[in-house]
């Protein structure tokens, strides 16, 4: 039967043309479907004689097999190449940039960075940290701070102050932190060694203030605590905060009520257009005030002057966060613009310590 393998090559042929998994089903049902052509050779043998269906039967299944068996093979072929593509076309490219999840997208606020970052130095330094409320008593802001009632120097902090208690007394927004000093003396036994940071309260508002800001105190109160241990304590924190070798401190007398003697401290800079640079240059900038605590301030707490003695400062956080991240405007740092702030905020997980570096 000459037709058999014709149909044979032609059929082989077709499934080795057929381009797709689609077009190899059309060859499929076209042979083996139940009108196929090889379906149709098959239905033959019923009315054959026995001796015509023994010599046509092996050749009918035999081509019956062989079309199988091809279609079966060009569909593994056609099934991985089309993997193949399929893998080519949907490629990823592992170097692309990652989107940051959200935990790493936020930002810290810089005064935020800062704070942490004068506590890591602090606290390398045996500090510990000491907070207080931001309503004070009139008392504790000024009060026990040797501020005598009426003196003019509560007329320095432009004070914003509630309306009298039931008992007559004003309560008010702390004017700086220095509250907090009388805090922790009421409540700790010398040897005291703590740093305040923390949210201060005055009626101003221009470029370099806002009538709420931040502060951070010191207070060290011990036997023996002097000057000596003030200046050095002050210059290791200037160094490692503006992340220079050396810094150059100028100590000027001062006043304040709550210490005796009372200066104010200069640090060496280079002021050079906009832009102000830290340990060197001929320049100066004033950044903290200090002193030894005052003995009517030790007796106000508690403590006796005749066996305990220490020294406090007092700096404005947002003062060195603008001056050591070049921020020119105080007053953006508390719009809440997140614009503002994904320029000028810092990274969550790069959080600053000594041994790993303060700032990214
Ligand atoms: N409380 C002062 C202020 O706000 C700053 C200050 C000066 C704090 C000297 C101190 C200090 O502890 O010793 O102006």
């Amino acid at each position: 039967m000459t037709d058999i393998a014709q149909l044979e090559t032609e059929l082989l042929g077709a499934v080795s043309q057929a381009k797709d998994e689609a077009a190899l089903e059309a060859v499929r049902v076209a042979a083996l479907g139940k009108n196929g052509s090889v379906s149709a050779l098959l239905k033959t043998l019923g009315a054959m004689t026995p001796d015509e269906r023994k010599a046509n039967g092996p050749k009918i299944n035999g081509l019956k097999d062989k079309v199988t068996a091809a279609i079966a093979a060009r569909k593994d072929a056609l099934g991985s190449a089309a993997l193949d593509a399929r893998l080519n076309s949907e490629s990823v490219d592992v170097t692309l940039p990652v989107r940051e999840t959200p935990a790493e997208a936020g930002r810290v606020h810089p005064i935020s960075q800062v704070i942490d970052e004068l506590t890591a130095i602090f606290a390398d330094m045996g500090f510990a940290v000491a907070e207080g409320p931001d309503i004070e008593t009139d008392d504790y802001n000024f009060t026990k701070l040797n501020f005598p009632e009426g003196h003019p120097a509560r007329d320095m902090h432009d004070t914003f102050y509630f309306p009298p208690d039931a008992d007559g007394k004003r309560k008010l927004l702390r004017t700086h932190t220095s509250p907090v000093q009388v805090r922790t003396m009421l409540t700790q036994k010398p040897p005291i060694r703590v740093i305040i940071p923390g949210r201060t309260y005055r009626s101003d508002s221009d470029q370099t203030h806002t009538p709420m800001f931040h502060q951070v105190e010191g207070l060290v109160i011990d036997k023996g605590s002097h000057l000596g241990h003030l200046k050095w304590i002050l210059e290791e924190f200037c160094k490692a905060f503006f992340e220079v070798n050396a810094v150059k401190m100028r100590f000027r007398p001062s006043f304040f009520p709550f210490t005796e003697p009372s200066m104010e401290v200069d640090i060496q800079c280079k002021r050079d257009k906009n832009e102000v640079r830290f340990g060197e240059g001929n320049d100066w900038m004033e950044i903290l005030g200090c002193g030894m605590v005052h003995p009517n301030v030790l007796r106000n707490c508690g403590l006796d002057p005749d066996s305990v003695q220490g020294f406090a400062w007092g700096l404005g956080i947002d003062r060195i966060a603008m001056l050591k991240y070049g921020m020119p405007d105080l007053r953006p740092f508390f719009e809440a613009d997140v614009r503002w702030l994904n320029h000028y905020g810092f990274r969550p997980l790069d959080f600053p310590t000594l041994a790993g570096g303060l700032s990214p």
